[in-house]
C-alpha cells in the first residue's frame, strides 16, 4: 500500500501549512503529498482546502475576495508560539524542489468547481512547466471539466479523477482517455468501492477517507490497510501517514 500525506500530517498538525508539508517530507517511504488549490483576488495561487479562509485561519470571507498580499496576513493557529500563514503553491513548489531527486510526488487537487477560477488551470501548469516538475504531480479534481483542461494542457503529469464511487472514476476515465490516456489514476471515497477487485486490475486507485480533523490530536488508531488492498484500493491519502510509516 503506497501512503500520501493528505492536506500533509494534517492530524497533528494544521492542515495545508508548510508546518504540515515539512513534517510530511520527513517521512521515510512516503509515496507524496496531497493539497488542495484555490485562487485570490489577483490571481496568487494558494494553498486551502475551503472556499473561506473562515474554518483554518482567524480571517473571514472568501479566498477569491482577498488580494494575495490581504491573505498572507491571516493567521494559522499553531497550539505551539507562531502561527502559520496560508502558503502559495510557489512556496509549496520551493519547498519540496529539493525532495524531487528522492521521488516524492505531489497531488495537486484543484478547488474549482465552487468558485468557478478563471485561467486556473492554465496558471498552474505555467508554474509546474516552469519547473520542470511534470513527471512528479498528479492533478485531481472533482470537476471533469478541469482535468479535461489539465489533460489537454500537460500530457507529461498524472490525472487523478475524484468521486464518490469507484465506478464513476472508471466511467470518467474513458471520456478523459479519449484525450490521452497515460497515467490517469482513480480516486474514490474509500467507502465507494463498488466495484470487485477483478473489475480494477492493473488501476491505480488511491482512496481518500472524510473528516475535517484539524486541529486535533493523534487518534491512536490504525486502518487495515490489508483489508483495503483486498479492496484494490494502491494507494491511501491520509491525514496522519506518520503512524504507519515510522
Ligand atoms: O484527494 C482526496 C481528498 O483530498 C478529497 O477530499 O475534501 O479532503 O479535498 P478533500
Ligand atoms: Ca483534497
Amino acid at each position: 500500500m503506497k501512503i500520501w500525506a493528505h492536506r500533509g500530517c494534517s492530524q497533528r498538525y494544521p492542515e495545508n501549512t508548510i508546518m504540515a508539508f515539512s513534517k510530511a517530507m520527513e517521512i521515510r517511504g512516503l509515496t507524496g503529498i496531497e493539497l488542495d488549490i484555490q485562487m485570490t483576488k489577483d490571481g496568487e495561487i494558494v494553498v486551502i482546502h475551503d472556499e473561506r479562509v473562515d474554518r483554518t485561519t482567524d480571517g473571514i470571507g472568501y479566498v477569491k475576495d482577498f488580494t494575495y498580499a490581504q491573505i498572507r496576513e491571516l493567521g494559522i493557529e499553531t497550539g505551539m508560539d507562531h502561527k502559520e500563514k496560508i502558503p502559495s503553491i510557489n512556496e509549496v513548489l520551493d519547498l519540496m524542489q529539493e525532495e524531487w531527486a528522492a521521488g516524492l510526488l505531489l497531488n495537486i487537487e484543484l478547488k474549482n468547481s465552487i468558485v468557478l477560477y478563471e485561467g486556473m488551470e492554465e496558471k498552474i501548469y505555467g508554474l509546474i512547466a516552469e519547473r520542470n516538475m511534470q513527471e512528479r504531480i498528479v492533478y485531481s479534481s472533482f470537476y471533469t471539466f478541469s482535468l479535461e483542461k489539465m489533460r489537454k494542457l500537460d500530457t507529461e503529469s498524472s490525472i487523478g479523477i475524484l468521486d464518490t464511487r469507484v465506478s464513476d472514476c472508471l466511467y470518467k476515465k474513458d471520456g478523459l482517455s479519449k484525450i490521452n490516456s497515460a497515467k490517469i489514476a482513480l480516486h474514490p471515497f474509500s467507502k465507494g468501492m463498488d466495484l470487485d477487485k477483478g473489475r480494477l486490475h492493473g488501476q491505480t486507485v488511491r482512496a481518500w477517507f472524510a473528516g475535517h480533523l484539524y486541529p486535533e490530536e493523534s487518534t491512536g488508531r490504525k486502518l487495515d490497510l490489508n483489508r483495503l488492498e483486498e479492496q484494490g484500493i494502491t494507494d491511501v491519502f491520509l491525514n496522519e501517514p506518520e503512524v504507519y510509516l515510522d
